[in-house]
């Protein structure tokens, strides 16, 4: 495995690398959700895997936890080698965004609601260092995770606005033995809040078995999520939305549109996501 941090290094690794390159961007502190997709990208036939490593500090808020986001250079190495990466991408702050960097990529509509209405800026973010990063590494493919749906959402339509010539592959979100998400901030949970935490998946599960068992309402759905959120005092919502999963726009009353159910719930400081897609 070889790495790279300026643009220049990497853009002569990334010459040698047998094609198709399978492209897995991240903010490392690493789990197994990342590695899953890394999995994903030998699984669909890439003949090498190009990791990114880069806290990217234009998609956090000013209020946000940039500067405490959670980080393991050493250990993220040995997991990225053990899962069999070819190249990794580990640049600074300076190399992203140089003394006067002035360029922008804002994805519109779907960036607006959701995540976008809670984190103003988070998704101009988000498209402009994936922006970056796809022209530096030239992918043919780039692997997302459902976790975090809209960001993959927002970044599908980016790709087809500006005729990135890659496809973007989207897989499961990978969860710990109970049903919690795998996220690099589960670190900061307490133990008590941990183990409270399995909530959002089991208000997520709720809400699949009475859409299978025929309730299509997605007023209801919203409530049933909420009931079961509501029994774990440690849970602050902030939201809970049932949305067409194309637009991500709020869905009331019976639809036969298919839903992305998905919530932001705070346990103390920690801001955890979670998302289901019906059917
Ligand atoms: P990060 O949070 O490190 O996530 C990197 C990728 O891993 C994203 O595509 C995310 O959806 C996926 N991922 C995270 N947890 C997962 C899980 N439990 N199961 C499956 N996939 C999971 O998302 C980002 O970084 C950044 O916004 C980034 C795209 C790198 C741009 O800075």
């Amino acid at each position: 495995m070889k790495t790279a941090s300026t643009i220049l290094e990497f853009r002569a690794l990334r010459k040698e690398l047998p094609e198709p390159v399978g492209f897995v961007p991240t903010m490392g502190y690493l789990h197994d959700g990342h590695i899953s997709l890394v999995r994903a990208a030998k699984e669909q036939g890439c003949a090498s895997v190009v990791v990114s490593i880069f806290v990217n500090p234009t998609q956090f808020g000013p209020a946000e936890d940039l500067a405490k986001y959670p980080r393991n250079p050493e250990g993220d190495l040995a997991l990225l080698q053990a899962a069999g990466v070819d190249l990794v991408f580990f640049p600074t702050p300076e190399i992203m965004y140089p003394k006067g960097y002035q360029t922008w990529v804002t994805v519109e509509e779907v960036s607006q609601p959701l995540e976008g209405s809670m984190r103003p800026g988070h998704f101009r973010g988000v498209a402009t260092v994936v922006a970056k990063l796809f022209n530096i590494v030239q992918p043919q493919k780039a692997f997302f995770g459902q976790k975090d749906a809209q960001q993959s959402a927002v970044l599908q339509r980016m790709v087809k606005d500006l005729d990135f010539p890659l496809e973007m592959v989207v897989c499961p979100t990978r969860r710990e033995a109970d049903g919690l998400a795998m996220s690099s901030r589960n670190t900061y949970l307490t133990p008590e809040q941990r183990q409270k935490a399995v909530v959002l998946h089991r208000s997520l599960t709720t809400a699949q078995k009475a859409y299978q068992q025929g309730e299509h309402d997605a007023t209801r759905l919203r409530q049933i999520v909420l009931d079961i959120l509501h029994t774990e005092p440690l849970a602050e919502v902030q939201y809970v939305s049932v949305a067409n999963a194309e637009s991500l726009l709020e869905v009331e009353g019976v639809t036969d549109t298919r839903l992305l159910i998905s919530m932001a719930v705070y346990f103390g400081k920690t801001r955890l996501i979670d998302n289901i897609l019906l059917p």
